[in-house]
């Protein structure tokens, strides 16, 4: 850790509360000039600190600045044992995740991005991640799954995600099969899981999962207008609300990430998911066709009955809900 690092992660575990100069030096075996200038190039990157004579230093309680140090202290449990590795500015977490797990990266590797300049989505979509006003990530996983089974990832994924957006914004989130995730009817976060398969065994040798969350962007392109939306309209004014949803998440995939085989957490899914019942269309190349989802089976797939009353269980793909 350098000491600028050192120095936010005290002051990330006393937000709001001043801390001098010379407890900082001494505790960090530096001098108070050697703060005092840590203390600068922080500033200068944005974070809000303020200095007053014989009190210290102390980051504002609304900083909503992303590091390893600001997600820290909302970690529990098995999610502390991650590790976060957090960047201003990549292509896309989703490929730079991909690199770091086929040289060995191990499970619990977390790539944080403030902005992505090429993030993408599902079906060779691109996913909008401007800068400070989403949370743009992915986690590496090495389940032991078939592949079969690895849809199990995405899903329990939408749960996790869900759960975490309804507990710290205290909204409802529904999900539309298979990775995404709605609040006031608009997609507010979307998951994309790519795997690398272990041809001896027909296992996953890893998976990982990328998660998109809009928490206040609102100047969408013009072609996803209609749909995206965010979390809030504007950032709550105090609390560091991108680095505690982030840090939810990653609390809820670590309770989930281990019993992705046991199907107690699709009734989860099921409850919010908002496609069972209703008329949908199925995208298969370019053809729409007609049907009605029935349900989710407990493989994670969305059954579906056709007009001339087959029936199919999906695993891919994509379905959309039909105009009346
Ligand atoms: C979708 O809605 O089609 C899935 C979007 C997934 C976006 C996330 S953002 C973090 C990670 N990195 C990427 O490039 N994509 C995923």
């Amino acid at each position: 850790m350098t000491l600028k690092q050192e120095i936010l992660k005290i002051l990330e575990e006393n937000r709001g509360k001043s801390i001098s100069g010379t407890k900082l030096a001494q505790q960090l075996f530096v001098t108070r000039s050697a703060v005092w200038k840590a203390i600068k190039s922080l500033q200068k990157e944005g974070y809000r600190i303020t200095a007053v004579t014989n009190k210290g230093y102390c980051l504002a309680p609304y900083n909503d600045i992303i590091s390893a140090e600001s997600i820290d202290p909302f970690l529990r449990d098995k999610a502390r044992e991650f590790t976060l590795h957090v960047h201003q500015s990549v292509t896309s977490t989703n490929t730079i995740a991909k690199g770091m797990a086929a040289q060995g990266a191990l499970e619990g590797t977390v790539i944080i991005a403030r902005e992505q300049t090429e993030g993408r989505g599902r079906m060779g979509r691109t996913f909008y991640s401007p800068d400070s006003t989403g949370a743009y990530f992915s986690i590496i996983l090495r389940p032991k799954l078939s592949i079969e089974d690895s849809l199990r990832i995405t899903t329990a994924t939408a749960v996790a995600v869900a759960k975490a957006i309804e507990r710290i914004a205290g909204v409802e989130a529904k999900i539309k099969w298979v990775n995404d995730i709605f609040v006031n009817g608009k997609k507010v976060c979307g998951i994309l899981t790519e795997a690398s398969l272990n041809f001896e065994n027909g296992g996953l040798e890893y998976a990982v999962v990328g998660i998109g969350l809009n928490i206040t962007t609102q100047d969408f392109p013009e072609d996803i207008k209609a749909i995206a939306g965010s979390i809030f309209k504007d950032k709550p004014k105090d609390t560091p609300i991108t680095s505690i949803l982030i840090a939810e998440i990653l609390n809820n995939i670590a309770d989930i990430k281990d019993t992705l085989i046991d199907e107690k957490y699709l009734e989860e899914y099921r409850n919010r998911s908002f496609l069972i019942g209703k008329d949908i269309l199925v995208l298969k190349g370019d053809k729409k066709i007609p049907a009605r989802a029935i349900t989710i089976d407990d493989k994670a797939r969305l059954v579906v009955e056709y007009e001339d009353k087959t029936i199919e269980p999906l695993s891919s793909g994509e379905v959309s809900i039909r105009p009346r």
